[in-house]
């Protein structure tokens, strides 16, 4: 796997050829990786003759400084998790490889980006939508995998990359859980062992509203008792639990396809976040 820090350097090795854009799969990440951050390094084996990872704690998406100054970083172990998952290659960059002195320019995506994380994290997406698009451009991969797990940032990158003609795959795969349900997530390691406990309340909430709204519950009444139940559960906030539009993000008052619970609620210092296709399938 070759491990590449400068820009320059990256695009050397890119333009020798080995990594030819159409055979090529990117998967951007912040580190901190676990099995569903390699799922998708797979999927891109899959998919493509090679791929690549990215590794950049992306300054300007987190909307708290506590939270990017706790984030955790552990890099040595990321870059032999993606030595063993087969990753070709991967890209460190520093913040000012990215973001050099006089940086002015931000790609801000309207209406997917709006409400639910939009809402709760100012600024979140468009830090999501300018380093996305910087990442893509600085590789030009044929495709870029993202997880279904931050289904609003799909969308957000995935309109970004119609809207700027990027001639670049944006393709979805879904949430790696571990056995009992929780969504893999970096910020998972933040939680005591007590909170790690409680934190199962997020899928079995999801999945008893999804069961609930498909045999016809009033689906205002559903996502109340939802929000009662993490609330019990030992969450201390629910910013938002919603049943959505799975393409528009727009929020849905009667049953219909396309249906798609979206959550996030905090349990103490940590924020969740995950979501449920509403199907009878
Ligand atoms: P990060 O949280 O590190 O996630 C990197 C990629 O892994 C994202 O596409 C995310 O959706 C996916 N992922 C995380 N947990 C997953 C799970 N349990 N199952 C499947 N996929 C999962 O998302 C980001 O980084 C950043 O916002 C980034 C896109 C890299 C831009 O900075």
């Amino acid at each position: 796997m070759q491990i590449i820090r400068a820009l320059d350097e990256l695009q050397t090795v890119l333009s020798l050829g080995h990594y030819a854009t159409d055979t090529l799969a990117l998967v951007p990440t912040m580190g901190a990786l676990h099995d569903g951050h390699l799922a998708l390094v797979a999927e891109g084996k899959r998919v493509a003759d090679r791929v690549a990872a990215t590794i950049f704690v992306n300054p300007t998406q987190f909307n708290d400084p506590k939270d990017l100054e706790r984030y955790p970083r552990t890099e040595e172990a990321d870059l032999e998790k993606l030595e063993a998952a087969g990753c070709d290659l991967v890209w460190l960059p520093t913040p000012d490889q990215l973001y050099p002195a006089g940086f002015a320019t931000s790609i801000s995506v309207k209406g997917v980006s709006e409400r639910w994380e939009g809402e709760h994290r100012p600024g979140h997406f468009d830090g999501v939508a300018t380093v996305v698009a910087k990442l893509l451009l600085a590789v030009r991969p044929g495709v870029a995998i993202f997880g279904e797990k931050d289904w609003q940032q799909l969308a957000v990158i995935r309109r970004m990359a119609t809207d700027l003609g990027l001639g670049i795959g944006i393709l979805g795969y879904p949430t790696v859980r571990e056995a009992d349900g929780l969504a893999m997530s970096s910020r998972n390691a933040l939680l005591s062992a007590a909170e790690r406990a409680q934190a199962v309340a997020i899928p079995r909430v999801l999945a008893d509203v999804s069961r609930e709204i498909l045999t016809g519950e009033a689906i205002a009444a559903a996502l109340a008792r939802g929000k009662a139940r993490l609330l019990d559960a030992g969450f201390s906030e629910v910013d938002y639990l919603a049943l959505v539009d799975e393409r528009s993000l727009e929020p849905l008052e009667s049953s219909g396809e396309h249906m798609r619970l979206l959550v996030a609620a905090k349990l103490g210092a940590v924020r969740l976040i995950d979501n449920y296709s509403v199907t009878s399938e």
